[in-house]
């Protein structure tokens, strides 16, 4: 384990020692995976999105996930963060958050407080309050950043909304109306909002669609720099941004119908004869 996650873990003031008795809200990543995934299906209509699949995730990686349309990326995102479920679908199989939180038998508002954070496709920032207001209202209802009942920010929250910008390179727009940004920078913002909950594990669903090429690799550097930070799982189908993130030893997942199709480096699977027939020689 890095020193940075090390330290994040003893801030939140629990232990990952073995045969220790793990305390409330800490994930349990003594093991290696952050996330765990077996055989899972979901089934709409008897069509099955997630066919068996399983797939796991170490404990401060940054995983990139490629695959065609329909390949079942968004719903395994739906199915980790409790958007579909047991309750509302037909799901089996066994999701796991670190060695001990099983995400299947957790509705999704609890999900979210387990430290996973999400990030849709489309940005969902307050357009109407500016940049710095919108940092602000990110940490509303978590405790640590507000001193007292009528909820103002400390100092310490202050100091990391200003981190917050830095690592966003959104210093110069703090006090902007987050509706006047454009396209790349409301969605650092919207990840700047979900670094303020401190997630351990981010997830972000085609994070550059849209975004112009300068914006796309801004993003492959932010995300970068967050490595140490949290774990990451990151789909999209801009392949030079996923070289951006995976570099030449980073594990890439390729998803086809609701499987895993393949998994290496991006030079090896990009190699793989049934990933060229299913993705890449469309
Ligand atoms: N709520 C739902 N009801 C019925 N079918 C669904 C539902 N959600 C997803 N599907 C189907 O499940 C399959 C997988 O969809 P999913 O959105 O997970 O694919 P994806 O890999 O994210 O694709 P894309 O790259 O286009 O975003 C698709 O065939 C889709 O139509
Ligand atoms: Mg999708």
């Amino acid at each position: 384990m890095n020193a940075a996650l090390g330290a994040q873990q003893a801030e939140s003031g629990g232990t990952t020692g073995l045969g220790r008795v793990m305390e409330p809200g800490v994930i349990d990543v003594s093991h290696g995976p952050i996330l765990y995934l077996e055989d899972v299906t979901v089934q709409f209509d008897g069509f099955r999105a997630l066919n068996n699949l399983t797939l796991s995730i170490d404990h401060g990686e940054l995983r990139c996930v490629i695959g065609p349309n329909g390949a079942g990326k968004t719903t395994m995102m739906d199915v980790i963060t409790g958007k579909t479920g047991p309750r509302n679908a037909n799901v089996s199989g066994r999701v796991f958050l670190g060695q001990s939180i099983d995400l299947m038998r957790m509705t999704e508002p609890k999900i979210a407080q387990t430290g996973i954070g999400r990030k849709f496709q489309k940005p969902t920032v307050f357009e109407q309050h500016e940049v710095w207001e919108n940092l602000e209202l990110a940490t509303k209802g978590d405790k640590r950043w507000f001193t007292s009942l009528r909820a103002r920010l400390g100092a310490q929250g202050h100091r990391r909304i200003e981190e917050t910008l830095a690592l966003t390179g959104l210093e110069d727009e703090a006090y902007r109306p987050a509706g006047l940004l454009s396209h790349g920078q409301k969605q650092r913002l919207e990840i700047g909002m979900l670094l303020m909950q401190q997630p351990q594990l981010l997830l972000l669903d085609e994070p550059v669609a849209g975004m112009t090429d300068e914006e796309t690799m801004q993003l492959a550097k932010l995300l970068n720099s967050l490595r140490g930070t949290c774990s990451m799982m990151v789909v999209e189908h801009d392949m030079e941004f996923v070289a951006a993130l995976a570099g030449d030893a980073g594990k890439v997942t390729v998803l086809a119908e609701g499987s895993v199709l393949a998994e290496g480096t991006l030079d090896a699977v990009k190699r793989e004869e049934r990933v060229i027939e299913s993705y890449l020689g469309r």
